[in-house]
């Protein structure tokens, strides 16, 4: 029955250099690549080496040449501004190569780095081209990141420049970005030489003279510029990630592989044409961003929708429907909890009637596991296939999907389907040898990674060793936890770290727990992630206080909450925290985080053989009842 797809996986396998070599033909290069694969610098793989290419020239001037100028590459669609814009293939590259010239007036060099800290509109992708175009690096930062998070990426990855925008649009707040960038700059070591400022008429953003330079005064004081030729293994972009400390990772991806590995994944896994409206429902400050609003579908020659708006209340939960129907959306990817927010205010999917979404053909959902109502939901709703589909930062693309472009596989429930060609799966026990059928372990793929994955951490080769590569020879160790069934089918259970998923957006709770010790009257704290019907998860925080401490413990509370939100930023979603006594430890000292999470969701547990005290999870148990969670 899945003939097809099993013959293209394992010659993925089996010949990887054969296979993406092959692939890798249909883009443009200035110079072919020595070797599809070279494993001399095991187990850090590289992909084409020798190659030589340019990404934005892939994505957009190749398009020009060759003859679709006037397609439309974007469709910004923006119902929180009230506005929408279409830019051509051939405005867009006018735009980049003028902007490119801009960053380059600025000072910025092939190798520099640039950060981005913007919303959801097109002058986003421009800059992220525009760096592609003259080889700058360049690290978008989400703008629901505060000050103190934005400074760390600055010091990590030492930006000559830094482009903004004045602002972003939250539903009912306009967040100006301005003041949290000069914060930001006066939080961090290093200082950049400017900033762009791109003024939106919401707000308009105080100027540092000398230092700030204004978007179109400097786009039109400066040249076009051409695209630079940049070997295969330069890095594209670096994009910082939740680790286990406060200290992010910066995962970087390189030019050649992410080319390749992009566009073969526009029509293998989505199945859309070039030509076709793609719309990945997220923001650029996310690997789905990067992966899927800019780079991939326009690799492929997709219109791809910027969309500036929230699932629901921008203005209802119509609004999917409506750009879907308007733009001619072919395929729809978004996290499962955009859904379930669209299903909590309209069930009975009343606002889909009023539109015509019949141009649909698939739904993909990644960012955290679909719970199998949300997936029977949005099916019956729908009427198309609802794929999950697992991935994450460091891989760029998808490890497990229903790979539609190649052939629709039976859809279960739970499961994101089987690995993708290129991804050899395993689970894995703690001495790293694989389990049987059925049976839970680490999931971990046997190394070489595929082309477009992550060649290592900004500035932490060893890190990425330590992370992802020592623990089990040979395999990348996902973090991942779960099993695979009698037909090969993969159900990702868990993180086997302190990671969690809120609302599709990744997070460390270790993060969380630095920014609450460092409350003058917290002596210890713990935060777990706690089931929440909208988002998944959301952080939940013990605090035990320093003996002597006999302020309100409310007071206390609030400026823990208060903390958090200044110190990460709102996407942190970090509202839920109680004065405990203690904290559950084993006797050896390490805090059983694992048990209080199954208290707060009421799931069965059993008391740890290693508990200190067992008195202590009644208190804990109490706390948490009183913020609504556990029995
Ligand atoms: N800039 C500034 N603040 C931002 C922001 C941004 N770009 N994005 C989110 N925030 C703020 C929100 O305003 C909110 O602030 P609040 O605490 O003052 O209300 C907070 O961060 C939490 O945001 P969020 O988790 O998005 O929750 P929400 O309640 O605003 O919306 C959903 C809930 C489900 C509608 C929303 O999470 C969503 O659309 N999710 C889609 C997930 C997604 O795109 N995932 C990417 C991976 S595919
Ligand atoms: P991020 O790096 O932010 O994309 O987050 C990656 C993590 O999100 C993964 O390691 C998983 O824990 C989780 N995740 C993403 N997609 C899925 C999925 N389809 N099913 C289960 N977990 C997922």
């Amino acid at each position: 029955m899945r003939k097809k797809f099993d013959a293209i996986y394992r010659r993925s396998i089996e010949e990887p250099e054969a296979y993406w070599g092959e692939i890798a033909e249909q883009l443009h290069w200035d110079r072919k690549w020595d070797k599809v694969l070279d494993g001399s610098d095991a187990p850090y793989y590289r992909w084409f080496t020798g190659g030589q290419t340019n990404v934005c020239y892939n994505a957009v001037d190749r398009h020009v040449e060759s003859g679709h100028g006037d397609q439309v590459a974007i469709i910004h669609d923006s119902p929180i501004t009230g506005s929408q814009r279409k830019i051509t293939y051939a405005e867009l590259q006018e735009q980049i190569s003028l902007f490119a010239g801009a960053l380059r007036n600025a000072g910025v060099d092939t190798g520099d780095r640039v950060i981005i800290y913007m919303p959801m509109i097109p002058e986003a992708l421009v800059a992220m081209l525009a760096c592609a175009r003259i080889g700058a690096v360049h690290s978008v930062v989400f703008g629901g990141f505060a000050s103190n998070e934005l400074a760390v990426r600055i010091n990590d990855c030492v930006p000559k420049v830094i482009v903004a925008a004045s602002c972003g649009i939250e539903p009912g707040r306009v967040v100006a970005y301005k003041p949290l960038l000069d914060r930001a700059i006066e939080l961090a070591r290093h200082k950049p030489d400017h900033c762009i400022i791109f003024q939106r008429p919401e707000v308009t953003a105080d100027m540092q003279p000398g230092r700030d330079i204004d978007w179109q005064e400097a786009v039109a004081a400066a040249e076009p510029t051409d695209c630079v030729p940049m070997d295969a293994l330069a890095p594209l972009y670096i994009l910082y990630t939740s680790g286990t400390t406060g200290q992010p990772k910066g995962v970087v991806r390189d030019t050649g592989g992410g080319i390749v590995a992009l566009h073969w994944t526009m029509k293998n896994i989505y199945n859309v044409e070039p030509g076709e409206v793609y719309w990945a429902a997220s923001d650029v400050g996310w690997v789905v961003g990067h992966s899927y609003i800019v780079y991939a579908p326009l690799l492929a020659r997709n219109t791809t929708v910027v969309f500036e708006g929230k699932p629901v209340g921008t203005p209802d939960p119509g609004v999917f429907w409506r750009v879907i129907a308007e733009h001619d959306v072919k395929v729809l990817f978004t996290a499962p909890t955009a859904f379930r927010a669209i299903k909590k205010e309209d069930p009975g999917g009343s606002y889909l009637e009023k539109y015509d979404t019949s141009g649909l053909r698939a739904l993909f959902l990644a960012g955290e596991r679909t719970d199998p109502d949300t997936l029977q939901w949005a099916s019956d709703k729908l009427g198309v296939p609802v794929i999950d589909h697992w991935w994450q930062t460091e891989t760029g693309w998808a490890i497990c999907a229903n790979c539609l472009g190649i052939e629709l596989l039976p859809v279960k429930q739970g499961s994101p389907t089987l690995p993708v060609p290129g991804w050899n799966l395993a689970v894995l026990d703690d001495e790293g040898e694989p389990v049987v059928s059925g049976d839970i372990g680490s999931l971990a793929v046997k190394l070489p990674l595929p082309p477009g994955t992550f060649p290592t951490l900004w500035n932490a080769r060893e890190r990425m060793f330590d992370a992802y590569l020592r623990r089990f020879p040979g395999y990348y160790e996902t973090g991942d936890a779960g099993f695979i069934d009698e037909d090969g089918y993969v159900f990702v259970m868990s993180r086997t770290d302190d990671v969690i998923n809120v609302a599709g957006h990744r997070l460390s709770t270790g993060a969380i727990e630095e920014v609450l010790a460092s409350h003058p009257d917290v002596a210890e704290c713990a935060v777990i992630g706690v089931r929440d019907d909208l988002k998944g998860e959301v952080p939940l925080g013990c605090l035990v206080l320093s003996s002597g401490v006999d302020r309100d413990h409310g007071e206390i509370v609030a400026e823990c909450i208060g903390l958090v939100r200044e110190h990460i930023g709102p996407v942190a979603a970090f509202k839920l925290a109680a004065v405990v006594p203690r904290l559950p430890k084993t006797r050896s000292g390490k805090i059983l985080r694992g048990t209080m999470k199954k208290i707060a969701d009421r799931d069965a547990w059993k008391m740890p053989a290693t508990i200190d005290d067992p008195a202590i999870l009644d208190e804990i148990t109490s706390a948490l009842k009183a913020l609504g969670y556990a029995d």
